[in-house]
């Protein structure tokens, strides 16, 4: 057994999960009226009901327990502080001191981060406001007014996700278009509908060295030398976001626009730092703000308010729950909020790549699970495909459920739809439908007494489905500020409890090292082939097919 499973917090936490398997909440919410006001908190815009899992104050009690004893707030603060918490890489970890508006200094090696951070703000907010006002042209005069953006991972799933949640914010005049896969098919699409004179390319990658982002960019690149620009026209026409400023300016790019990244920034959390910069030319630089800002108020909020009250910890704990006392493999994210559609990809990065760790500590091989699959998509669309599998299959899948409560350009009749429809799905996965119920509807339907039972018995749910459901105002860029940093937070305490690193990602590394030496052996093709006799043979196909 490791040490945290060991511990008499754990086992209580255990035995409690037994306890609760034999009780309903529908039992709970009919002798205590009280309970949604009990288990619902409210911080940086987002009124979170949690009243709909599985939990007593005890459970609560014991849940607390263990984030403390699992130090949470000391790692925590050793985080914000620029301690070097990432200990596989030696970095520190400090997305945070990107959206740090109490003018407070940050130090990393002794060194204060802030000036650069908003030195860097600054030479966004001016870059945005020469495009936006066409003051900044291409190499014929013309006004640049299609961006580029070019990216993958946290480099393309931040900018994008977060532009497409804020549309009705979108500054009318440019449009943003973002490229990520190395399938041409991609790029291609994009560029076919483009002028090349009217075109800005973005390039984003932290360590300009990403397969994908580099070729898609020398794509880019020979579309725009072919259309007639020439390769000293390249540094008006392609700018980088990216900490490896010498292959960028190796590239053909301008040192002048090249916006920095920094070491102690990882991709998944690199929304806030340049990065960002394709969601301030979508929407303009105060809106951008705006969403850094919201972050801001969500790390005030995680590091001060008490656990009972810390949306965070709230949300982290739960998660905590159902995977290590409930098995739950998986967790969906719900957005009913057309815009807000890519959120569960975006935190399918953020949780995915940050606790999907099997080493706790410097060494030990986990004994309980940790970070669970994160899928979902827009509601209701959900509904009429995978609900099914959450209502009445056998996996117990936690749900956070999202609504903003007013929409752009309301339109009640569909807004009320699809907030009831919302409500209706948490209230059934809480509740359910007994038997009883069931066989009771089938009454005067003709059906002998075999055929009731039999239909009654496969209309039954069983309920006591876990489900948060967080309401907005409506999703501004500050509020999206706060979400984005609450499930950050959220991933931050899990990872702590479970003693893993969630800020390397050394599992992606085999696969792209595989994949090159693959590479070689497809674009050679005289030469042997000396790997398994499956990816020999798939290799061999390709060949034939492309020979
Ligand atoms: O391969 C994984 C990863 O490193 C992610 O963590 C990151 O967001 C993505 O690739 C892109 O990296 P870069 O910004 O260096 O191109």
């Amino acid at each position: 057994m490791t040490a945290l499973t060991n511990t008499p917090t754990w086992q209580k936490l255990a035995s409690l999960a037994e306890d609760v398997k034999q009780q309903h909440m529908r039992d709970w919410f009919a002798s205590d009226s009280s309970r949604a006001k009990k288990y619902q908190q409210t911080a940086c815009g987002i009124e979170l009901d949690f009243s709909k899992n599985l939990i007593t104050d005890d459970v609560m009690k014991a849940l607390f327990s263990l984030a403390g004893e699992s130090q949470v707030t000391q790692k925590r603060d050793a985080m914000f502080k620029g301690d070097i918490i990432n200990h596989t890489e030696q970095r520190a970890v400090l997305h945070t001191a990107l959206r740090n508006f109490s003018g407070q200094p940050v130090y990393v090696d002794g060194q204060d981060v802030m000036p650069e951070v908003l030195a860097c703000q600054e030479k966004i907010k001016d870059f945005v406001a020469s495009i936006h006002s066409g003051e900044r042209k291409g190499y014929t005069g013309k006004a640049l007014t299609q961006i580029v953006s070019i990216g993958i991972g946290g480099s393309f799933l931040g900018p994008k996700i977060m532009s497409e949640a804020l549309k009705p914010y979108w500054f009318d005049g440019v449009t943003v278009h973002f490229v990520a896969n190395v399938d041409a098919c991609h790029i291609q699409d994009v560029l076919a509908d483009l002028d090349h004179e009217e075109t800005l390319v973005v390039m984003s990658s932290k360590s300009f060295t990403t397969q994908e982002t580099l070729q898609n960019t020398l794509t880019a690149k020979d579309w725009f030398l072919q259309a007639g620009g020439t390769q000293q026209d390249i540094a008006k026409h392609f700018i980088a976001v990216s900490s490896n400023i010498k292959a960028a300016t190796d590239f053909g790019m301008a040192e002048d626009n090249i916006f920095p990244m920094w070491d102690w920034v990882g991709g998944r959390y690199s929304l806030w730092s340049a990065i960002g910069l394709p969601i301030a030319l979508t929407m303009g630089y105060d809106n951008y703000r705006q969403l850094l800002e919201g972050a801001y108020a969500m790390d005030e909020h995680f590091k001060t308010a008490p656990p009972e009250q810390n949306l965070p910890m709230l949300s982290a704990l739960l998660g905590v729950w159902y995977i290590n006392f409930f098995g739950a493999q998986s967790h969906v994210l719900l957005p009913y909020y057309h815009y807000l559609r890519g959120f569960p990809a975006y935190v399918q990065q953020l949780d995915m790549e940050s606790n999907g760790k099997n080493i706790s500590g410097d060494t030990t091989q986990v004994d309980y699970a940790t970070g669970p699959i994160i899928w979902g998509s827009e509601g209701t669309n959900g509904q009429h495909s995978f609900h099914q599998l959450i209502h009445q299959g056998t996996l117990l899948i936690p749900a956070d459920f999202m609504l903003p409560l007013n929409v752009p350009n309301q339109d009640n009749t569909h807004h009320a739809m699809l907030a009831s429809n919302c409500f209706g799905q948490t209230q059934a996965l809480m509740q359910g439908k007994t038997f009883d119920e069931c066989y009771a509807d089938l009454e005067g339907k003709g059906l002998d007494e075999a055929e009731r039972v039999k239909l009654a018995t496969h209309k039954t749910m069983p309920g006591n489905k876990p489900s948060n459901t967080l309401l907005f105002e409506q999703m501004d860029p500050k509020t999206l500020g706060s979400l984005v940093a609450m499930y950050e937070h959220k991933v931050f305490v899990q990872g702590a409890i479970w003693g893993v690193n969630s800020f390397d990602q050394w599992g992606v590394e085999l696969g792209k090292e595989l994949g090159n030496q693959v590479l070689d052996k497809i674009v050679n093709t005289d030469t042997a082939l000396s790997f398994d006799s499956s990816t020999n043979a798939l290799i061999a196909r390709f060949r034939q097919a492309n020979a």
